[in-house]
């Protein structure tokens, strides 16, 4: 087993950054929340170290989340970050306090002391940009701890006890906006917790290879694959880890894009050498589909459709033992919420997760350990072509939520088609794709007057749609330039039959979603 890091979830919104941040200085890491780590789990995981993430939860509150006692117990290295590093003060004897100077954002933070956390980065005398976001603070230290750097609003914003190797923050280490935070955690990863550095991508894939030869045996794997990054990169780690137990399976329900069935086929079949069924259902979806407006609605039809008819293409190869899966690691990840219920749900995103129940195959997911950066990192690792590994993400309704508020016609399918091609071609000619998270274009259900040549014209209106984010949690309108907009616009009506006119989206997420629908 390679090293690794425990991060003890305390509901923060970034605690998914320490993981990242673990990961780029190359160890491996996972996140669990704090009621669900106890000896039998740690006795099993065996981290070298403790990272305990921030929190919305005040230590003074009854019931505040505590660090579970068989961490102390462990002897392990703990490094406490923001709410951690209050309630970590807190158990072991210090004290925490509210403050009327309540810190959010860019903070500056004293070094007072030398301290291993601090090594080649903060320098004793020095003033360090952080970010904050805290309420409470750590007054009275505990037995053993030392501060060893101080803020307007934080007496103790680093604390360590060397003895324990028990260490401490008030401030978040793993955002940009703290810009010696990363070393930080590498000296608590590496040099405090005596982690090695060695996770790569060259050792998971020949750790995940081995892992999924024991799992499946000579059993035979069925892989459902859109040509989206992640079944791609299931498709094609499979494909070396197995080779001809794998059988891949494109559903094409007819909402794609242009030509891009054509393209994932010849990809896979022509430049991997995978088996590929090419199932076209588009007649199937569509008929299922007519008069449906409601998204939800639409959400789940499709999604039953795709099992119904990866069942049948199931049976046809004679059934298989396993069905290979693209779930990532932010999916699996059971984060604790602000009020400790369930989130909302603003849209049911349809993936194959109902199949196994109905189909009694077992899962194998490769990558649910993985961010999607190191899926990609991943397919080029196994000399997947760029144009396949930097896609930007499609959603598994396809077009199908992108014609809202209308009954979906081929005809309308083929105007959106050749619409979105446009753009996207544009949008690559002008070197902007890599640039930006998703971009596409969406028929809205509104003719619009318009004068072409002499003549009245009564067509439909298009939106563009295109954003930057980090993760598709949140994000913002790419601010194109006026120039491109324009000309996009005019090839747009003058090349597709049946839109007269051309809008640009610029609402960010929250409050819009990044799809329509
Ligand atoms: P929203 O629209 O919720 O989208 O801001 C966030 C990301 O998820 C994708 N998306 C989906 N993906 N099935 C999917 O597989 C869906 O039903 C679905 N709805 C949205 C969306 O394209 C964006 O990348």
């Amino acid at each position: 087993m390679t090293d690794n890091i425990l991060i003890i979830d305390f509901g923060s919104q970034v605690t998914q950054l320490i993981a990242r941040r673990v990961r780029e200085s190359g160890v491996y890491c996972e996140i669990h929340p704090y009621n669900r780590v106890d000896r039998i789990y740690l006795a099993s995981y065996k981290p070298n170290g403790v990272i305990l993430s921030g929190g919305p939860s005040s230590v003074i509150q009854d019931k505040a989340p505590r660090v579970p006692e068989a961490v102390f117990e462990s002897g392990l290295p703990i490094f406490g970050i923001c709410y951690g590093q209050q309630i970590l003060c807190n158990q072991l004897g210090g004290v925490v306090e509210p403050h009327d100077h309540r810190e959010f954002g860019k903070a500056m933070v004293e070094v007072s002391e030398e301290c291993t956390l601090l090594d080649d980065t903060w320098d004793v005398g020095t003033s360090n940009q952080v970010w904050m976001s805290h309420g409470d603070r750590v007054t009275h230290l505990p037995p053993g701890f030392r501060a060893v750097g101080i803020s307007e609003g934080a007496p103790n914003a680093i604390v360590a006890d060397d003895n324990r190797k028990y260490y401490g923050v008030q401030f978040h280490p793993e955002v940009v906006h703290t810009p010696g935070g990363a070393a930080l955690l590498k000296n608590f990863t590496h040099n405090i917790a005596g982690c090695s550095g060695d996770w790569s991508m060259a050792s998971f894939r020949s750790e995940v290879t081995t892992r999924i030869k024991n799992q499946v045996g000579d059993g035979r794997v069925i892989c459902g694959l859109s040509g989206g990054v992640d079944s791609s990169v299931v498709a094609v780690l499979l494909n070396e880890a197995i080779g001809e137990q794998l059988t891949c399976i494109l559903v094409d329900h007819g909402f794609m894009r242009l030509n891009e069935a054509n393209d994932v086929v010849s990809m896979f079949r022509d430049h991997f050498s995978i088996s590929l069924v090419h199932r076209d259902a588009s007649d199937l979806f569509l008929g299922q589909l007519a008069n449906v407006i409601d998204p939800e609605i639409k959400r789940k039809i499709i999604g039953g459709l795709f099992i119904d008819v990866f069942e049948e293409e199931a049976k046809k190869l004679g059934g298989a033992a396993f069905l290979a899966q693209g779930t990532l690691y932010p999916d699996v990840i059971e984060s604790v919420s602000f009020d400790g219920g369930p989130s909302v749900t603003i849209k049911s995103h349809h993936n194959v997760g109902g199949l196994p129940d109905r189909m009694n195959m077992k899962l194998v997911e490769p990558l649910r350990d993985l961010f999607k950066d190191e899926v990609r990192a991943l397919g080029r690792e196994l000399g997947m072509p760029e144009a396949a590994i930097a896609r930007h993400p499609f959603p598994g309704p396809g077009l199908a939520i992108r014609i809202p508020g209308q009954s979906i016609t081929k005809e309308k399918l083929d105007t959106l088609r050749q619409a979105d091609a446009i753009y996207l071609d544009e949008i690559r000619k002008a070197g902007l794709y890599d640039k930006i998270w998703q971009a596409f274009a969406v028929l809205l259900p509104v003719k619009t007057v318009g004068v072409m040549g002499d003549a009245r014209s009564y067509e439909y209106a298009c939106a563009l749609r295109a954003v930057t984010s980090t993760d598709g949690m949140t994000a913002d309108f790419y601010p194109f330039e006026h120039d491109f907009l324009s000309h996009v616009s005019t090839r747009i009506i003058n090349e597709v039959k049946g839109i007269n006119r051309v809008t640009y989206d610029s609402t960010s997420k929250p409050p819009g979603t990044i799809e329509w629908e």
